[in-house]
């Protein structure tokens, strides 16, 4: 885990799953740079059985990446989430492939926590069938050449790009103009690499999304109206961060508190 995390948790989920019709291949892994020369293919994480809310972002994400150009002709298309630790960056992210499975033919997930993650994600893409007929060597460099090649419409997302810089990070991108690029950082400069109109600062949730989780979290029914005033409380007072918020509601499913108890207990320790 990145030591700057505001959160712990906040990267904690290499889980799996396939999503539908895309192929989706999650190169990525949670010992941070601790096997750094080998190469990792776990599975897919999926959204958060949780996920609520983000319609707009994941709105703009869908207009963005399905609009097709004036002129008929093909670019690469970029945008970059950027915001604090925990704000939901890599959520809204899976959501969106999820939703869009059909739009991309396949989704290259690289976990870009570092250069090393990075490395172990490329070498990892090495070891799928349909690339290893094309690859000169099992490089990093020929899998971003493989990827370059294709002729569908792929996407690849860079997530928890932190810590390199934007140059750093940019010589990962696939060679050629194809392709769909998605980057998740807390970096806002990152912006340079897909300009700024192709950039969303990820904020804290709506006040009424953050209920909703706290509940769904909490396991309460979100038709009492009693547990949504004490959830409006809870929410405000972790500014509606998701990660506090879902952190809170497993902390009042657990017994451990209930939900018109919980901000005393919070606010004295
Ligand atoms: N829309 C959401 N619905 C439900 N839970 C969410 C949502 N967004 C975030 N969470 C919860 O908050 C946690 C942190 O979210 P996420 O990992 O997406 O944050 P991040 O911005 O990518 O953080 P980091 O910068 O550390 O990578 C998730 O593991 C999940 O528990
Ligand atoms: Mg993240």
């Amino acid at each position: 885990m990145n030591g700057t995390n505001i959160f712990p948790g906040a990267h904690d989920f290499v889980v799996s799953g396939t999503i539908n019709a895309a192929r989706i291949i999650n190169i990525s892994n949670n010992f941070g740079d601790s096997a750094k020369s080998d190469a990792v293919m776990p599975l897919m994480p999926n959204p958060s059985t949780r996920f609520t809310g983000r319609t707009e972002i994941i709105a703009k994400l869908k207009e963005h990446f399905s609009a097709t150009p004036n002129d008929g002709v093909q670019k690469r298309k970029y945008f970059l989430l950027h915001g604090m630790g925990g704000i939901g960056k890599t959520q809204i992210c899976l959501k969106f492939i999820e939703d869009m499975s059909d739009h991309f033919s396949t989704v290259f997930w690289i976990d870009a926590s570092s250069a090393g993650t990075i490395l172990q994600g490329l070498k990892g893409i090495c070891l799928l069938p349909e690339a290893k007929s094309c690859l000169v060597d099992r490089s990093p460099e020929s899998a971003l050449h493989w990827i370059g090649s294709l002729k569908e419409n792929y996407a690849m997302v860079f997530d928890n790009a932190d810590s390199l810089s934007p140059p750093e990070l940019e010589v990962y991108f696939p060679p050629g103009r194809r392709g769909n690029i998605l980057i998740t950082s807390r970096n806002s400069s990152m912006q340079c690499l897909t300009s700024p109109e192709n950039s969303l600062e990820v904020t804290e949730m709506e006040e009424n999304e953050a209920i909703l989780l706290l509940l769904k979290a909490s396991c309460l029914s979100s038709s009492s109206m009693d547990f949504k005033a004490e959830a409006s409380k809870i929410v405000k007072e972790l500014f509606c961060l998701p990660l506090a918020v879902d952190q809170a509601g497993a902390f009042i499913a657990s017994g451990a508190s209930n939900i018109g108890d919980y901000l005393d207990r919070y606010l004295h320790h």
